[in-house]
């Protein structure tokens, strides 16, 4: 390795890959232990330890370096260390091992990435890791209730013995390990490098910047899209990663290299993130990271308390923070300058993430000094305006409140304007075909609703159109539903509010007699609840009106909102 390049936290690489017989031997040994299957989180904190990215460590944390990290910040042999990186296991797991063991672990194919050498085995006070990271242990704070909620009671800690490094599908060639990257960088004679870190895509802004800071630097760039394991059909990774693709190639030749950081970035935890960021940059070789606060759309202020904290620790790590700065358009001038140096009396612009959503959603034109063409061209492929998006069409209310009856005309509606391919998931089809085994209590009616949801976010996020018209009495599943479909299209939740004494009086099928008769049980407005929805877009009482006005109120809306009309 080049001596020049910057050294490696705590010295030297750590490389836990074992030679390829050891590995061998390994595997067939493994067959006789207990085995994890390793979460989405895990399995990108496993591969930046595998390849060295989190020198000096050499595996999951034991006890004595979590406490110490959350109590001092450190390792427990005083190296600055910003976060606990640990592996979390059910209780089944953990009380199958004893300290001296070896846990297979193995990623969502079955595939064995490492093995880890049990050294501790604990239940960890996750109140206190939370105070740590988070600076509460108020369970409304998304990120505490994401550790309080969905980490498993038991901590495994050890060092890891890497078999094969984790396999990855996709832009196999931008996945560079420390090792390369360094022998990259080596081969290009660099000696300063600012390493980018981004989750987001890289606009004209952001490309000023960091051409502004190479150049005051004089240093090369190292742009790391952060990504996560995509779940599947995660459209926002691939458009990012192709987007940055783009983007490279307007920077000066061989000045800027493109490598994806596996980071699970710890939303919440504030600069401590941005310091474990910068021990996986020092450790690719740089000397500077752009350090930005969470929300980038409030940021700037590199005089911040939070900055000058951060830069204070950097020291310790042994790289330099560079402020992000939101870089300002001129109009008059065309250039981009910092805040500092734009005049007081002349305008000027910046775009901000939701008005360029905005912009897309709506088919508008994207200004082009915001954007590079090809980037925007990239986006509206991912980010069809809304007349080309899928859409749910989500009704909600009592039995025989009109659900069904709505469901259908509108249905009938939308495929009379044309060009939309729609799917009824109404609720009676629903349970013949895709829920035949289930109950009405209420673990049953979520298992049928999230199923619903889950078959229309696929429709949704594939451009087609889902009509939903189950009972859906609860809040807490109709919003994981929202979540779930709105991710990849609109979601349109209408509460059929027709009242009780209406829809017992209909009684289309007989059901309320038979309810009020005793004879069925957990009936919705009988004797089970329905939870009157709080976040419904249209509210549609039918006792008045015919289901045709009805159904054009949802018609209206859609024009509104951009699904349907003109351009659909
Ligand atoms: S849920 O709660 O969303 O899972 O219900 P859903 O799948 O929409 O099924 C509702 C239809 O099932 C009939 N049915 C019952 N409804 C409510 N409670 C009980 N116990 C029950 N038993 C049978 C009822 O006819 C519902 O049809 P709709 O079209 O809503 O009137």
């Amino acid at each position: 390795m080049a001596s020049h390049l910057t050294a490696p936290y705590g010295g030297s690489l750590v490389n836990l890959q074992l030679e390829p017989d050891k590995a061998e031997k390994l595997k067939q040994q493994s067959r006789d232990w207990a085995s994890w299957n390793l979460t989405r989180r895990q399995i990108c904190d496993l591969e930046l330890l595998s390849n060295g990215a989190f020198s000096p460590l050499t595996g999951f944390m034991g006890q004595a370096d979590y406490d110490s990290v959350c109590k001092n910040e450190t390792l427990a042999n005083g190296t600055y260390w910003p976060v606990p990186i640990t592996l979390d296991v059910p209780e089944e797991t953990a009380k199958k091992l004893k300290v001296g063991d070896t846990l297979t672990l193995r990623d969502m194919e079955g595939v064995m990435p490492a093995v880890i050498q049990v050294s501790d085995i604990w239940q960890p006070d996750l109140k206190a890791e939370a105070k740590h990271l988070y600076g509460t242990t108020d369970e409304k704070d998304p990120a505490v209730s994401r550790l309080m909620n969905q980490t498993n009671p038991y901590y495994i800690g050890g060092e890891l013995l890497s078999i094969q490094p984790v396999h990855h599908y996709d832009f196999v060639e931008l996945r560079l390990s420390p090792a390369k990257l360094r022998e990259k960088f080596a081969s290009m004679g660099s000696r300063r490098i600012v390493s980018f870190q981004s989750q987001d895509i890289i606009h004209r802004s952001e490309y000023e910047l960091t051409s502004r800071i190479m150049k005051l630097l004089k240093a090369n760039l190292l742009i790391q899209p952060l990504v996560g394991l995509p779940e599947a059909g995660d459209i926002h990774h691939y458009t990012r990663i192709r987007c940055c693709q783009e983007i490279i190639r307007h920077y000066p030749r061989n000045s800027t290299v493109l490598g994806i950081l596996p980071l699970i970035q710890r939303q919440g935890a504030g600069s401590k993130q941005v310091l474990l960021a910068a021990i996986a940059a020092k450790n690719f070789g740089c000397t500077h990271t752009i350090a930005q606060p969470e929300n980038r759309d409030d940021c700037s202020d590199k005089n911040s308390h939070w900055f000058d904290d951060a830069q204070h620790k950097a020291e310790k790590i042994g790289i330099e923070l560079v402020p992000f700065e939101k870089m300002l358009y001129l109009e008059r001038q065309d250039r981009f300058v910092t805040k500092e140096q734009a005049p007081e009396d002349l305008q000027a612009l910046t775009i901000s993430h939701r008005d360029l959503q905005e912009r897309l959603d709506w088919g508008k034109e994207v200004p082009a000094w915001s954007s590079f063409p090809e980037v925007v061209k990239e986006l509206r492929r991912a980010y069809p305006p809304r007349s080309k998006q899928g859409f749910t069409v989500f009704f909600s209310g009592l039995p025989s409140s009109g659900k069904s009856t709505l469901a259908n005309v509108l249905m009938v509606k939308l495929l009379e304007i044309g060009g939309r391919r729609v799917t009824l998931l109404d609720g009676d089809i629903v349970r013949r075909n895709l829920s035949s085994e289930l109950g009405f209590s209420k673990e049953h009616r979520d298992i049928n609703i999230r199923r619903i949801g889950f078959v229309a976010s696929q429709i949704t996020k594939n451009g087609g159109t889902a009509i939903c018209a189950p009972i859906a009495p609860y809040n807490r599943i109709r919003e994981q539903v929202r979540e779930m479909i709105a991710a990849g299209g609109g979601f349109v939740l209408v509460h059929v509010a027709t009242p009780l004494e209406v829809c017992e009086q209909r009684d289309r099928k007989g059901l309320f007699a038979k309810a009020r008769a005793g004879v069925i049980k957990e009936f919705t407005g009988i004797s089970d609840p329905y939870e009157i929805p709080h976040d419904a877009e249209l509210t549609i009482d039918t006792t008045q009106i015919s289901s045709e006005e009805a159904v054009q109120d949802v018609i209206l809306y859609l024009e509104e909102q951009g699904y349907i009309g003109p351009e659909a």
